[in-house]
Order: C-alpha cells, then structure tokens, then sequence
C-alpha cells in the first residue's frame, strides 16, 4: 500500500468534514470550535495533501513502510489533537487539554520524521 493513496482520500474527507463544520458555524452564529476547524483543515487537508503530493513525486519513498508509518501518526494526530481542541474551546478544557496536547506532540513526531524522509531523499 503507498502512503499517498492513503493521505489523499483522508485529506480530502477531512475537508469535507472541516468544511461542513465551518458551514455549520456558520449558520449557528457559534464560532466557539472556530480553531479546531481550522486545525482539523490546515493539518487534515493542506499538510496530508501536500505529503501525499511529495510521496507520489518519490515512488520508491511512497511504497516504502516508513512513510505509511508517517502519514498514520499524522492521521491519528490530528484526529486527536482536533477533538482536544474543540473540547477546549468548547467548555471541556479538562478533558480536552490533555488530548490537544498529546495530538500535537504526535503530530510535531511526525512533521519530524516527514522532515527526516525529506532530506534524506
Ligand atoms: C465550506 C467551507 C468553509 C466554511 C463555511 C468555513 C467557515 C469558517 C468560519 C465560520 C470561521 C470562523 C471565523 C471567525 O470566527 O472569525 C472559520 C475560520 C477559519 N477557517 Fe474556515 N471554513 C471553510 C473552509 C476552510 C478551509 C478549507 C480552511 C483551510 C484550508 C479553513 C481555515 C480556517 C481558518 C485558518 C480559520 C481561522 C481564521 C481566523 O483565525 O480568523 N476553512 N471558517
């Protein structure tokens, strides 16, 4: 399996998502989860899009194991870091500190090891 073939159909369900919630914000006047779109959209879609764009111009990178790993702890990261988030912002800073703060050193993890694959390339 290539770690593009996975980052593009999750970006784009992202977008989806974050654009429906943004829609739904929207029409609610309630702006409240407002950073929690807009990290569910900058790391769901631009980031994963732009790996899987980065993979797809690297094929022997895209069909290696390592960046599959890669483009799953992004994945998990910001689904985590996402619902963290918009718990914070949502009236839930209890429960959702802990998660935001664990989604973004998982993602902060892997924007390392994508920056690693990069350079070594
Ligand atoms: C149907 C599409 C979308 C709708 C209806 C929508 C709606 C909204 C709304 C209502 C806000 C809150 C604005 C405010 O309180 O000042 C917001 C903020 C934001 N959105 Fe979206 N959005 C959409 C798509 C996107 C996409 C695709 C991205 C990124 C690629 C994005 C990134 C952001 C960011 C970064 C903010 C925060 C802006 C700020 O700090 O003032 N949105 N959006």
């Amino acid at each position: 399996m290539r770690a593009s073939s996975i980052s593009y159909p999750i970006a784009i369900l992202s977008v989806v998502v974050g654009m429906l919630w943004g829609v739904h914000m929207a029409v609610s006047h309630d702006h409240s989860a407002m950073p929690a779109h807009a990290h569910l959209n900058l790391l769901g879609w631009v980031s994963l899009f732009l790996f899987g764009l980065f993979y797809q111009a690297h094929p022997a990178i895209d069909r290696g194991r390592l960046a599959l790993f890669q483009v799953f702890i992004w994945i998990v990261g910001t689904v985590v870091m996402t619902i963290g988030v918009a718990l914070v912002h949502t009236g839930s800073p209890a429960s959702g500190e802990p998660l935001a703060g664990i989604g973004s050193i998982i993602v902060i993890i892997g924007m390392l090891l994508f920056g690693w694959i990069v350079m070594r390339r």
